[in-house]
């Protein structure tokens, strides 16, 4: 018999690259998707190719973490192996907008899916998509499995929660349910408002004469970037681990957003040259036009300066290491924005 496996959050960037690593392993993977007004399977298109063939092994189901009934409904239905919980409102900023949905996503919709694993069949494996935003205002450098958390954002909060849930579903009820703690990753298929896709599509298309500026927030915060195509293999790998147990995914590098940025420049070869400080800096190319301001609006209310993970437990308990560094998403973002750009 095959594997099956049920997404939550199967639309978005890390649902996937995990759909199509397990497919590759021959899963049947069932994914939730919300109802929409406009098309949001744009990243499944490589995987969701025959919504009518008999045998499928890639399904569809409406469905949403916020309502209890579609999340029982659907774990009863496909009565999976393995359930991935990658489904959340995951913009930090956002969440200081709308912190009463994002927790009631991040935070219950977590409840709701270890709830309905209990009354459906406790034998189900459970992963949670839990973030180094966790560790927000870090009391330690690196972070590891035994950091405290100190969450910033409403966002932090919920994944605080979630993350407390889990472990006590855990205990409680005996699941095999696992903490992932992922540091930022990222892909061409990032979404287009976090700051790596938006500094790669910006930049291209000012390179390309399609745009004059962008926008950015606050350029000094450090995060340790790595490539989801290399963070989705850690989440199978939780679920296929002896013992359920929680793991910080990271690359153990840092950089800031300035660093990126100039990185990213470089391999479009834009000279630029920054002037100014603070909301003040601003970046300008070799014909002194300017191409980066900052504006008010990216700040947030409270930040997380600096996150930097040691995945030392990942890499003996797991046998896992990220593969790509910096460098190689950086090449894999350009490419495909500048194959956007020439469509
Ligand atoms: P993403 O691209 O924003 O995808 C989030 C997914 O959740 C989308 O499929 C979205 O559906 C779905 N979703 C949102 N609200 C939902 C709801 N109420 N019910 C059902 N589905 C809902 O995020 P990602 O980068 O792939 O990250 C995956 C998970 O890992 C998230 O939980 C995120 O918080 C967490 N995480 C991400 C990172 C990172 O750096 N990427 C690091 C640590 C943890 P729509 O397409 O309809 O919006
Ligand atoms: N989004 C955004 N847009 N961020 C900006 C901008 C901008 O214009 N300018 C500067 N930044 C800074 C933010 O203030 C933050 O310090 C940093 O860039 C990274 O921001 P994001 O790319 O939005 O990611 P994040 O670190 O807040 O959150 C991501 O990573 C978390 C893991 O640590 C998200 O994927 C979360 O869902 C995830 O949990």
């Amino acid at each position: 018999m095959k594997k099956k496996a049920l997404i939550f959050g199967v639309t978005g960037q890390d649902g996937a690259y995990l759909s199509k690593f397990l497919l590759n392993k021959n899963y049947v993977v069932h994914g939730v998707i919300r109802r929409s007004s406009s098309i949001n399977t744009f990243r499944l298109n490589d995987v969701y190719k025959e919504p009518f063939a008999k045998k499928r092994n890639f399904v569809l189901h409406y469905g949403d973490v916020t309502d209890s009934l579609s999340v029982l409904n659907i774990i009863e239905k496909v009565r999976p192996t393995e359930i991935y919980n990658l489904a959340a409102q995951s913009h930090v900023a956002v969440s200081f907008d709308i912190p009463e949905y994002t927790t009631n996503a991040d935070a219950l919709g977590t409840l709701r899916i270890l709830e309905a694993i209990v009354k459906v069949d406790k034998k189900i494996k459970f992963y949670q998509a839990g973030s180094s935003e966790m560790f927000g205002k870090v009391v330690e450098k690196p972070q590891n499995e035994n950091t405290p958390f100190y969450p910033r954002s409403p966002y932090g909060v919920a994944k605080v929660y979630s993350y407390w849930i889990t472990l006590n579903y855990r205990e409680s009820y005996k699941l095999f349910a696992c903490n992932g703690i992922l540091f930022n990753h990222e892909s061409p298929l990032r979404g287009e408002t976090f700051v790596t896709k938006k500094v790669v599509k910006g930049l291209c298309r000012i390179k390309n004469n399609k745009q004059k500026k962008l926008y950015l927030g606050n350029l000094y915060s450090k995060r340790d970037w790595g490539h989801a195509e290399d963070y989705v293999v850690a989440m199978w790998k939780m679920l296929q681990n002896k013992v359920p147990d929680d793991f910080v995914i990271c690359t153990g590098k840092q950089y800031t957003i300035k660093k990126f940025i100039n990185l990213v420049a470089k391999k479009l070869k834009i000279k630029i040259k920054w002037r100014g400080k603070g909301i003040n800096e601003k970046a300008y190319d070799q014909n002194n036009n300017c191409i980066i301001e900052c504006h008010q609006r990216y700040f947030r209310p409270a930040e997380v300066d600096t996150l930097q993970g040691d995945y030392s437990k990942a890499k003996k308990v797991l046998k896992w290491k990220p593969k790509k560094n910096l460098e190689d998403l950086i090449n894999d973002m350009i490419s495909y924005e500048l194959k956007q750009i020439s469509k």
